[in-house]
């Protein structure tokens, strides 16, 4: 029975878009998806300064740390000594980070570089650091 339904649903689908204006008003038992999300203007969102700051800190983590750390939730690190983005927390306190990139001592690898952070937004750095850890919270 639940397939004869779901047959009916489906001509009913079918069917709909040659008359979609009555689309609304057809049974709508196949959940959400039935319903199509209008995606809206960039402009509609409203971020918060917190969102702000970790979109320009993933933005500076793409270009300046990707090369070597891995910046997604299961990848391997291209460079094998560097840990993913998302353990940090598990190995530096996360709140201190933002100074020590300011003062270049993050690590004594050769590899790992010393930037002029004063240049770039460190602050937006720690919070997209913050917001991507998967490890035990700092
Ligand atoms: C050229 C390769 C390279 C780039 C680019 C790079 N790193 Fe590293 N990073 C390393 C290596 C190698 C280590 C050393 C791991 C160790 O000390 O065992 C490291 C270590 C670190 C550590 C210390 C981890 C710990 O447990 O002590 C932090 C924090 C870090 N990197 C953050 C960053 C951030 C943030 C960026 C981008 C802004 C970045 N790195 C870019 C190679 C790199």
């Amino acid at each position: 029975m639940r397939s004869g339904a779901g047959l009916l649903t489906l001509i009913l689908v079918l069917v709909s878009p040659a008359c979609s204006r009555s689309s609304d008003s057809l049974p709508t038992d196949s959940g959400p998806e039935a319903s199509v999300a209008v995606p809206a203007a960039a402009d509609d969102f409203e971020f918060t300064e917190e969102e702000e700051s970790v979109g320009r800190g993933e933005a500076i983590a793409e270009t300046a740390c990707a090369g070597c750390h891995a910046l997604g939730a299961a990848d391997e690190s291209p460079h094998p000594d560097a840990p993913p983005l998302r353990l940090l927390s598990q190995t530096i306190d996360l709140d201190t980070l933002e100074a020590r990139f300011a003062d270049g001592s993050i690590s004594d690898h050769p590899d790992m570089p010393d930037w002029q952070f004063e240049q770039i937004d460190a602050a937006g750095l720690v919070d997209y650091l913050k917001s991507v850890q998967s490890g035990p919270a700092e």
